[in-house]
C-alpha cells in the first residue's frame, strides 16, 4: 500500500512537473522554487526543487535491437537546446556517478527532446540507461552545447554512419520544412537491424534527398548500397558537394576516412561541420577494432603527445592536455578569452573551430591522430 501511495505521488508530481515546465514561465518556477527550498520540498519533487540541471524522462522507444531512444523534460535550470547540439547526462554509480555525452536526436514543440542511446558492450552508461531508466527518472545533466548546428546555408549535405544520423538527423527534422534549403541526406548502416529512424525519414517532405543505405550485401535488395570510400566515388554521388556545406558525424574510422576524401577532392573545410562521435567498446562479434588508445594528440610546440583512452572521453582538448599533466595557456575555459588558440595541422576537432583556428577549452577530438600547433 505504501508502495502504491509513493508511486502514485511520485506519478502526481511527475504531471506537476510537465505541467509546470510546459506551461509556468521559467523566472516563476525559479522564483516559486527558490523561496520554498527546504528538505521536504526537495524530496517530494526532486526535480524542479533543486539548484541543479536535471531532466526527466517522459517516454521510452525502441529503434531497434541495441538503440533505444529517451524522451527527456527539462527542469527550469537548463538552457533551451539547438538541433544537433549534445549534453552530457549523469547516471547513478557506485564509487562516483557516471557521465556521458550524447547528442540531442529531436526537439519537440512540447518542450521536450530525445536522446538516442545506442547500447554497447562496456558502456556503463548506455547499459545503466538501456537497464535501469524507466518514465520518471530523474537524471542530473550539463547544458546542451556544440557547434554543429545549422547555420542557415542553402545546400547542405548531411554525411552519417551509425547512431551518428542522431544529431543530423536532429538538424534536418528541425529544417525539413524549409523548402528553399537544398538538403540531402546520407546515412550508411551496417545491416537492417541497426536502422534508426527510417520511417520518420521517410517522412520528410519530397524536396530533401535521402540515401539510407546499408552495408551488408544480404539486405541491399531493399536498399541503396552505400558508396564506395574513394573520392572518384564521393564525387559521383555528390556532384554538387563543393556547393554544400557537409555536415559529418560517425564512428571515428569513418569520419577519417571521409574526411581524407574530402581533403583528397580539395574540398573547402570551411564549409565542413563535424560532429565527435563517442567511442565505447564494441560488442562482441562487432568487426570494430577494439584498443585502449582511442587518439593521438601531439602539442608540436611543446613536443608532446598525449594517448587519449576511454578516461578522457567526453573531454576537451585542454582537459584531455591536463589530464595527462601538459599545461596549455588557457584563461577563460569557455571559449571566449582566445587565450587558448591554436592551430591544428593535422586531424579534426569538433567545437569550437574557424578554419585551421581552435579553441582547446571548447574543442573535442573527432580523429585518432591529431596535431596542434
Ligand atoms: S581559455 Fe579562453 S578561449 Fe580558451
Amino acid at each position: 500500500m505504501r508502495k502504491l501511495s509513493s508511486l502514485l505521488a511520485q506519478e502526481n508530481f511527475s504531471s506537476f512537473s510537465a505541467l509546470a515546465t510546459r506551461f509556468v514561465p521559467t523566472e516563476l518556477i525559479e522564483y516559486v522554487t527558490s523561496n520554498t527550498m527546504n528538505e521536504v520540498t526537495r524530496r517530494v519533487n526532486p526535480f524542479l526543487w533543486t539548484y541543479q540541471k536535471k531532466v526527466q524522462i517522459v517516454a521510452i522507444h525502441r529503434e531497434n535491437h541495441a538503440v533505444k531512444t529517451f524522451v527527456l523534460r527539462p527542469n527550469q535550470h537548463m538552457n533551451g537546446a539547438l538541433p544537433g547540439q549534445h549534453l552530457k547526462i549523469e547516471v547513478p554509480s557506485a564509487p562516483e556517478p557516471l557521465t556521458r555525452y550524447y547528442s540531442i536526436s529531436s526537439i519537440r514543440k512540447d518542450g521536450t527532446f530525445t536522446i538516442t542511446v545506442k547500447r554497447c558492450h562496456e558502456g556503463a552508461v548506455s547499459n545503466w540507461l538501456h537497464k535501469h531508466a524507466k518514465i520518471g527518472t530523474i537524471l542530473k545533466c550539463s547544458d546542451p552545447e556544440g557547434q554543429f548546428i545549422y547555420q542557415g546555408q542553402e545546400k547542405c549535405l548531411f554525411l552519417s554512419a551509425g547512431v551518428g544520423i542522431t544529431p543530423c538527423y536532429s538538424i534536418v527534422d528541425a529544417i525539413q520544412n524549409q523548402d528553399q534549403v537544398d538538403i540531402e541526406v546520407y546515412a550508411i548502416f551496417k545491416r537492417t537491424t541497426d536502422l534508426v529512424y527510417e520511417q520518420q525519414m521517410k517522412r520528410w517532405p519530397a524536396h530533401i534527398k535521402r540515401h539510407i543505405t546499408v552495408a551488408n550485401s544480404l539486405d541491399q535488395q531493399y536498399y541503396e548500397k552505400p558508396f564506395d570510400l574513394t573520392s572518384g566515388a564521393l564525387l559521383k554521388a555528390f556532384p554538387d558537394i563543393h556547393e554544400r556545406t557537409v555536415y559529418l558525424c560517425g564512428p571515428p574510422p569513418f569520419m577519417d576516412k571521409v574526411i581524407n576524401l574530402l581533403e583528397e577532392i580539395k574540398f573547402n573545410f570551411d564549409q565542413l561541420n563535424i560532429e565527435r562521435f563517442n567511442f565505447v567498446a564494441p560488442a562482441p562479434g562487432d568487426e570494430q577494432e577494439n584498443s585502449d588508445v582511442l587518439a593521438e594528440i601531439r602539442f608540436n610546440k611543446l613536443g608532446q603527445t598525449v594517448q587519449m583512452t576511454e578516461a578522457d572521453q567526453g573531454k576537451t582538448l585542454l582537459e584531455i592536455a591536463e589530464n595527462h599533466g601538459i599545461h596549455l595557456e588557457h584563461g577563460c575555459r569557455s571559449g571566449m578569452c582566445g587565450t587558448c588558440r591554436t592551430q591544428i595541422s593535422e586531424g579534426c576537432v569538433s567545437g569550437n573551430q574557424i578554419g585551421k583556428v581552435i579553441y582547446p577549452c571548447t574543442c573535442y577530438p573527432a580523429s585518432e591522430r591529431i596535431t596542434l600547433e
